[in-house]
């Protein structure tokens, strides 16, 4: 069933695994995330980004197509889907109206006391309605879709700030900016582990891992033991995808049918999202 990521990541927190976040950009993405979230019975949570909302014909199409595949699959597990980096009240608004069950608002490029009175409101109307919030500090490095961070501007968060941000807001759950980019690494990942350590024992919520892509296994085990119930995947999922088209192509160049490489693309997104919800632990948890 369709469901907030509430009381997943709450279950996933206290038994020390993650939830991945698989960002849907079409049809087949959509496809291979349910069907690998069924076959592992592992909850889900399928990332929409603006953009992504965008090119698959806006909220409420996306809503539908994921509606109409759980139908088609008979889903028992759980899925969220949520709207990622949510860049204004308004955007969240339209979304939870189209039927998204989880949003984030994203104001970490606001100062401090902006970014909890946008998320505030947020949270206060999204509650209303049942439907879960995620809030960002700090600033993930990289680039997806719209969002775009220069190196110089990638900050980690301050662990006091982080504290009244989920206090004063009521959060269901939180993404400290800790050194991780969307995006490939440029080099291996500085994850701040101390930090991430000192923001775990004050917050309380679930913590989310933006920029999951190119994060090693001992790191995302680390991030889990210190409250990361939530890791957000997506261009490692493009990254496969992309690789199969290109397979196929280039040993059938006269070749036309999309069948014949989105077929492929989509086998690949699957198998990369059962590897990831195996390493996170989140397999057999639903
Ligand atoms: O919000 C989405 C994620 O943070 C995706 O990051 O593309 O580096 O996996 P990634
Ligand atoms: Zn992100």
């Amino acid at each position: 069933p369709l469901v907030s990521m509430k009381d997943m990541l709450e279950k996933a927190k206290a038994n020390q695994y993650a939830v991945g976040q698989f960002n849907i950009n079409n049809l087949e993405f959509t496809q291979a995330i349910l069907q690998a979230a069924e076959e592992e019975k592992s909850p889900v949570i399928l990332g929409v980004s603006e953009g992504a909302a965008r090119y698959m014909g806006g909220f409420k199409l996306t809503v539908a197509i994921v509606e109409a595949l759980m139908e088609e699959y008979n889903v028992t597990v759980p899925v969220a889907i949520h709207l990622d980096h949510g860049s204004s009240f308004d955007k969240c608004m339209q979304a939870i109206n189209a039927g998204f069950t989880s949003v984030m608002i994203d104001a970490s490029h606001d100062p401090l006391e902006e970014n909890i009175a946008l998320t505030k409101k947020v949270v206060d109307a999204a509650h209303a309605v049942g439907v879960s919030v995620e809030a960002e500090l700090g600033r993930v490095g990289g680039q997806e879709d719209d969002l775009i961070v220069e190196d110089a501007e990638a900050a980690y968060a301050i662990p006091a700030e982080c504290d009244r941000l989920v206090k004063e807001t009521g959060v269901d759950c939180f993404a400290p900016a800790l050194g991780s980019v969307h995006g490939p690494y440029k080099g291996e990942p500085n994850l701040g582990f101390d930090r991430m350590e000192e923001i775990d024992n004050l917050v309380g919520v679930p913590l989310v891992l933006h920029g999951g892509t190119g994060i090693p296994t001992k790191d995302i085990q680390k991030a889990i033991s210190f409250g990361h119930a939530k890791i957000n995947v997506n261009t490692e999922n493009q990254i496969a995808s992309s690789k199969a088209v290109r397979q196929v192509l280039e040993e059938k160049p006269e070749l036309y049918d999309p069948r014949k490489y989105l077929g492929p693309a989509r086998d690949a997104i699957k198998e990369t999202v059962i590897g990831k919800m195996r390493e996170f632990g989140s397999s057999g948890q639903a």
